[in-house]
C-alpha cells in the first residue's frame, strides 16, 4: 500500500486530509508534518501508524529536515498532500519582508522542493495534491503575493503532471473557494488594509476534502469546488484580468477598522 504524507497536517485541510485517508483504508501509515508539534501528536493518536515531524517548511532548515526523514526512512509513499501554506492580506506597503518571503517561502518553494523529494519514493497508482486556491485564478490585489504564488502552483501541477506520467503518478492541484479553518485567522491584517470581511460561502472543510481525494483518485488535474467557485474559474477564463481586478476591488475589499477597546 504506501504510506500518506501530509504537510500542514496540524490544522485545516491538512487535517481533514488524514482523517479521510485513514478512514479510506487507502494507505498503511502517515507521516504528518507542520510546526505544532503537540497537535500533529493529538492527530497520530487518532490514526494508525502515524509518524510526525515537526518542522518550519518555510526554512531551508525545515526542507532538508524532510529530506533526511525520507533518505533514513525510505518510505513507499502512495500519497503526497501539501497543505501547508497561510496567506496574509495587505498591499505592498503594508506587509512585512518576513511575511512576503514567508508566504513565497512556505506556499511556493517548499511544496516544489519537498515535492521533487517525495517523488522518488513514490509507486505506480500513487497521487500528488498540491494546494492551490481559487486565488490561482486571476490577480488579486492586496492578495497579491498570495495568489500569485497559488497560480505559481497550479501551473507548476499542470506541467509536473506531465512528467510523472511516464511514473504511474498523477498530480492534482486543489483550488477550493474560501473553507472554514484557521486560514482567514491567519490571514488577518492590520487596521487600514483592504480586505474581504466575511467572505462567503464558507466551505466546509470535509465535504471539499472528500471532493478532492475523488477527483485525485481519478486522475484529474484539477479539484476546483463547488458551484461558485466553478463558475469563477470558468468567468476568469472568459473575462479580462482587468475585470476582474475592478469587481475584486469594488465588491469586496472592505477597509479593515481599528476594533475600539
Ligand atoms: N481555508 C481557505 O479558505 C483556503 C482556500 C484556498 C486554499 N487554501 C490553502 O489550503 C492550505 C491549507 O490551509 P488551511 O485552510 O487548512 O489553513 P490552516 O488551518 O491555517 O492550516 C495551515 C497549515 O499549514 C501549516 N503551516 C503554516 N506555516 C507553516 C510553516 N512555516 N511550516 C510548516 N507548516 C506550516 C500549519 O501548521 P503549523 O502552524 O502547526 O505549522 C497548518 O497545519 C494552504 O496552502 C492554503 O493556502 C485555503
Amino acid at each position: 500500500m504506501g504510506i500518506a504524507i501530509i504537510t500542514g497536517a496540524s490544522s485545516g485541510l491538512g487535517r481533514e486530509f488524514a482523517l479521510q485517508l485513514q478512514r479510506s483504508g487507502e494507505v498503511d501509515g502517515f507521516l504528518l508534518v507542520a510546526r505544532r508539534r503537540e497537535r500533529l501528536l493529538a492527530l497520530a493518536e487518532e490514526l494508525s501508524n502515524a509518524e510526525i515531524l515537526s518542522a518550519d517548511l518555510a526554512t531551508m532548515e525545515g526542507v532538508r529536515a524532510f529530506a533526511a526523514y525520507l533518505e533514513e526512512k525510505r518510505p513507499r509513499v502512495r500519497v503526497f498532500v501539501a497543505a501547508a501554506g497561510f496567506g496574509k492580506f495587505g498591499d505592498y506597503a503594508h506587509l512585512s519582508e518576513d511575511t512576503v518571503a514567508g508566504m513565497i517561502d512556505l506556499n511556493v518553494r517548499a511544496l516544489v522542493l519537498m515535492t521533487h523529494r517525495v517523488i522518488p519514493y513514490m509507486e505506480k497508482g500513487g497521487y500528488l495534491i498540491t494546494l492551490g486556491s481559487a486565488s490561482a485564478f486571476t490577480p488579486l490585489p492586496h492578495f497579491n503575493v498570495y495568489a500569485a504564488g497559488k497560480s505559481f502552483v497550479l501551473h507548476y501541477t499542470k506541467g509536473l503532471r506531465d512528467e510523472i506520467a511516464p511514473l504511474g503518478l498523477t498530480a492534482t492541484c486543489f483550488c477550493p473557494g474560501w473553507v472554514a479553518t484557521e486560514f482567514l485567522a491567519v490571514a488577518e491584517p492590520e487596521a487600514g488594509v483592504l480586505y474581504p470581511q466575511n467572505p462567503k460561502p464558507l466551505l466546509e472543510a470535509k465535504r471539499v476534502v472528500a471532493y478532492a481525494l475523488r477527483r485525485a483518485r481519478r486522475g484529474k488535474t484539477l479539484a476546483v469546488t463547488n458551484w461558485y467557485t466553478k463558475l469563477q474559474h470558468l468567468l476568469f477564463k472568459l473575462l479580462p484580468d482587468r475585470v476582474l481586478t475592478v469587481l475584486w476591488r469594488k465588491t469586496v475589499l472592505k477597509e479593515k477598522k481599528q476594533k475600539r477597546a
